[in-house]
């Protein structure tokens, strides 16, 4: 007899490939123990809207290879914090027991959360209130603690590599120097990743400050051999020394204080300031996590999703299903919620990258 009649899924954050792989996991794999699943839509502001909708396995046929996710997403919604108009102000709301009231009513006895390090947070604390939740970690920017992947970043890398490619050929043709703006807030991993791949001269990332000197010198040593073009990648939250994050503010509710953007413009109008070089940028954004997931993701969101029911089932609440050594386990909240992964500076790959001759920045 399972503990668990039906459990909820929803998926918070910014959206992700593989996000329709794992919620279609879930429910196979929830269905094969006689357990039923219902969807919360739009994240954790559709469980205290009580959006949902009961997911069969007619509901998830064909969507592994969709983007995007078929339960909507939002990451503005935080329960314990929650965003409210009240007589024409903005007013926040510890709305957790509202909630937790819906869950019970739809007679929900456990809860998958698959989103980011602030999906994570939000689940951490419906565990601390005695609800069973378990994570599936999520986000392009491959930045979470205690899992070498997130699903989705393969993705990613794969979009950022094929740009590469393209801005290499235009690049060449035109003498330029050829700039591509990657996500990766705090963490490089999808510059460092793309630009390996893609074969980058430079590769600029938040864990490494960059000098701009250090960049216009390895553009003029490739001149001197010979090579009239340049490809740099740079991560959206990478800074000069010195400097500030470039971006806008960013919108009412929003769990980031700025929407990051520019820095490749910025180092684009710096490199035709301080030389005779014509220089570009291309900014990927989105397209980036629009899209069907590559195999590996999806073969990932599988067992993300699997391994998730079967965590909830083995009574491992408030834990998140984790890649460690290419095998799924789970590791408890409190080991890696509020903490990042972020690219080791002096790690094997950067050193990689350094004896290939590709530029830091520093
Ligand atoms: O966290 C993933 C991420 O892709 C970041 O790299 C980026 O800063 C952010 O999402 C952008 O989010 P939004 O879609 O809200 O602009």
């Amino acid at each position: 007899m399972n503990k668990f009649a039906r459990i909820g899924v929803l998926t918070g954050g910014g959206d992700c490939p593989g996000l329709n792989a794992v919620i279609r996991a879930v429910v196979r794999a929830a269905d094969g123990h006689g357990i039923k699943v219902t969807g919360i839509k739009n994240g954790f502001g559709g469980l205290v809207e009580n959006q949902t909708i009961d997911l069969s396995l007619a509901h998830v046929s064909g969507i592994l290879p969709r983007g995007g996710t078929i339960l909507g997403t939002t990451n503005r919604d935080n329960p314990f914090n929650y965003r409210i108009i009240e007589e024409g102000r903005t007013v926040y709301r510890d709305m957790s027991q509202q909630a937790l009231h819906n869950l019970r009513a739809a007679n929900i006895d456990a809860l998958v959360v698959v989103g980011g390090d602030g999906t994570l947070k939000i689940g951490a604390e419906f565990g601390v209130l005695g609800f069973p939740v378990v994570a599936v970690p999520k986000t392009i920017d491959n930045d979470i603690a205690g899992t070498e992947r997130t699903f989705g970043f393969d993705t990613a890398v794969s979009v950022a590599a094929e740009a590469l490619d393209r801005l290499h050929t235009t690049a060449e043709s035109h003498h330029r120097v050829m700039i591509l703006e990657v996500m990766g807030r705090y963490a490089g991993w999808i510059a460092l990743h793309s630009g390996l791949a893609g074969g980058a001269d430079c590769i600029l990332i938040p864990e490494i400050s960059y000098d701009i000197w250090s960049v216009l010198a390895k553009i003029e040593q490739r001149k001197t051999q010979g090579k009239l073009f340049s490809i740099i990648v740079v991560a959206e939250g990478a800074k000069p020394v010195g400097g500030e994050l470039v971006g806008t503010a960013a919108a009412a509710g929003s769990s980031e204080k700025i929407r990051l953007g520019g820095i490749g413009e910025k180092l684009a109008r710096d490199i035709e300031r301080l030389t005779e070089i014509e220089a570009r940028c291309t900014v990927l954004g989105h397209l980036q996590r629009g899209g069907s997931p590559t195999a590996f993701d999806r073969v990932l969101a599988t067992r993300y999703g699997v391994a998730a029911v079967e965590c909830l089932l083995e009574g491992h609440a408030s834990h998140m299903v984790a890649l460690v050594n290419n095998r799924i386990l789970s590791l408890p909240f409190c080991r890696v919620a509020g903490k990042a992964s972020n690219v080791p500076v002096n790690g094997e790959l950067v050193r990689a990258g350094r004896l290939i001759g590709i530029c830091f920045g520093d």
